[in-house]
């Protein structure tokens, strides 16, 4: 496995894979790999001919009151993880070629950035916007992996390669979870293990409200006071917002409709950690009775 440490030298490289017809799959991270991080650079592999893998933590999507800072950084255990998943090139550029001197260009989202996840984290989604821009540019891909776990980010990254014309195919893969259901996570590493082993209500949760819509609620301010009552059972747990939209455009009618794709969304903050998770749950399909059955010639 290639380290690259400059944006030109990955362009190069990365025309040159694409020149001798080889598609090339991309995994964005933040570093400090888990197993989370090893699905999409595995899944990578099985898709596209060479797999680069980006560790760079954005500064811009970071408030000043943030984790910056303390995030948790590992450039010899990113190394290993990655080259044991078949990845091809690691690109971890320093700040300055993210960022050069004198930088000021930034990209704005819209209205997505600013609601459920968005309206605790404001700078959060024009910061993921303008660096994972950047990293297109520079990694130049066919295709790009993001995880599920971070679901209002995928509709921001699909929406940045439409809107920008990138071409970049956006490939959602599933959330990786601990044994206990917890979502696997950087940021696990600041739960204390008694808060980690708390912080399985988060997907206790989850479960229980799908199964509360699977027995046929569809009212989305119950569905959302369902989830609220099930969290409240942690007294310690911050609940910044817990509730269900559409899954595809994060609209929020009063009664969802039947086969729609709903999310279940999750931001909270437990000690001094923030988790999120969510669910996609799929609103039952009434069932027919017999005459209507037999109208519909399922009979
Ligand atoms: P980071 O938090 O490091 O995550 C990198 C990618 O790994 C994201 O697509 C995220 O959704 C995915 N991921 C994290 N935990 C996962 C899990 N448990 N299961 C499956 N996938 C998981 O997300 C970012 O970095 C940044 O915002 C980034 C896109 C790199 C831009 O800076």
């Amino acid at each position: 496995m290639k380290v690259i440490r400059k944006v030109d030298e990955l362009r190069e490289y990365s025309i040159e894979q694409r020149s001798k017809g080889k598609t090339v799959g991309f995994v964005p991270t933040m570093g400090f790999l888990h197993e989370g991080h090893v699905s999409l650079i595995t899944r990578a592999s099985l898709e596209c001919d060479i797999v680069i893998t980006s560790l760079f933590v954005n500064p811009t999507q970071f408030a000043p009151h943030e984790d910056f800072d303390s995030y948790p950084r590992d450039f010899e255990h990113d190394y290993n993880l990655a080259k044991n998943a078949d990845c091809d090139v690691l690109f971890a550029p320093a700040r300055g070629e993210m960022y050069p001197e004198g930088a000021t260009t930034s990209l704005s989202v819209g209205d997505l950035a600013y609601v459920f996840e968005g309206k605790y984290r404001p700078h959060f989604f024009d910061g993921v916007a303008t660096v994972v821009s950047k990293l297109f540019s520079a990694a130049l891909p066919n295709k790009a992996f993001f995880g599920q776990k971070d679901y209002q980010q995928t509709l921001v990254v699909k929406a940045l390669s439409r809107d920008m014309l990138m071409g970049v195919e956006i490939v959602v893969c599933p959330i990786v979870r601990e044994t206990s259901g917890l979502a696997m996570s950087s940021r696990n590493k600041y739960l204390t293990d008694e808060e980690k082993s708390k912080a399985k209500i988060l997907f206790q949760s989850l479960v229980a409200t799908k199964e509360f819509i699977e027995s046929s609620e569809r009212n989305r301010k119950k569905i959302n006071a369902f989830m609220h009552e099930y969290l409240r059972k942690l007294e310690i747990l911050k609940i910044d917002y817990a509730l269900a939209a559409d899954a595809y455009n994060l609209s929020e009618p009063s009664e969802f409709e039947e086969g729609m794709d709903v999310v279940l969304l999750l931001g909270t903050i437990l000690g001094k950690t923030r988790l999120i998770d969510n669910m996609v749950v799929k609103i039952p399909v009434s069932n027919y009775n017999e005459d209507e059955r037999f109208q519909a010639g399922l009979k």
